[in-house]
């Protein structure tokens, strides 16, 4: 596939089929995340592949508990309080697979290089006719004593990107994009480089 038709194609799917995931395909979408650039080429990131449904409905009852006792800090306090009491609320949305991506010690940049892994790896799945979405309910979690232990992790790593794969039951419609913000220094201007609509730029005027 076409790279930006992947990039256009890729959604957040939160609606799974229970049809597993082979261990081939996702040895490729982990492949395909370790090509991707890192600081000082470290590869930092650590992929746990978690398949048992009892442990991933644990993972979500006890991130939803962990979540609603900082509620107050959250951005939408009284809508997550609603959404994280509800018990029919599943963080992975009952998805088959979830890769941890985490990031093995403390280095400069180990989190960005496990984004990038992330985004690769979300875009392969696009390849695959596979849904994917990060799921950032389960960071707070897993990023604890017990949650490390809950997947074995190693005390000094982080839990960057939880990642929910599966067979897509349905795909969301497009969300929409903010305009870019486009700050243009120097002498490239948008009427030589880009016949679209310059009224379409949100610009930055400097004082
Ligand atoms: C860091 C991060 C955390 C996210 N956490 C969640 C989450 O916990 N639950 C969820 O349903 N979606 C989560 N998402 C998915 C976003 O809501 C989604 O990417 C966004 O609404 C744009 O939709 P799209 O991915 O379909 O373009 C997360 C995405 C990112 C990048």
């Amino acid at each position: 596939m076409n790279l930006l038709t992947a990039i256009r194609k890729r959604r957040a799917v939160r609606d799974y089929t229970q049809q597993p995931v082979s261990a081939a395909a996702l040895r490729e979408l982990i492949a395909a995340a370790s090509w991707a650039p890192s600081a000082m080429n470290d590869q930092p990131c650590h992929f746990t592949v978690v398949t048992d449904a009892a442990l991933l409905d644990e993972i979500s009852a006890c991130s939803k508990k962990w979540m609603l006792k900082g509620i107050s800090a959250m951005p939408r306090p009284g809508h997550f309080r609603d959404l994280l009491s509800d018990p029919e609320f599943h963080i992975f949305y009952h998805a088959p697979v979830l890769i941890v991506l985490s990031a093995l010690g403390d280095r400069q940049w180990s989190a960005e290089d496990c984004a990038l892994a992330a985004q690769n790896l979300m875009l392969a799945a696009v390849d695959q006719d596979l849904g994917t979405c990060w799921i950032g309910f389960a960071q707070g979690w897993l990023n604890t004593e017990e949650g490390h232990d809950m997947l074995g992790l190693p005390r000094s790593s982080r839990v960057v990107a939880p990642i929910i794969v599966g067979h897509p039951k349905t795909v969301p419609p497009d969300v929409s994009r903010k305009t870019p913000l486009i700050t243009w220094i120097g002498n490239i201007a948008p009427s030589i480089d880009d016949n679209s609509d310059p009224s379409a730029h949100r610009t930055l005027s400097h004082p």
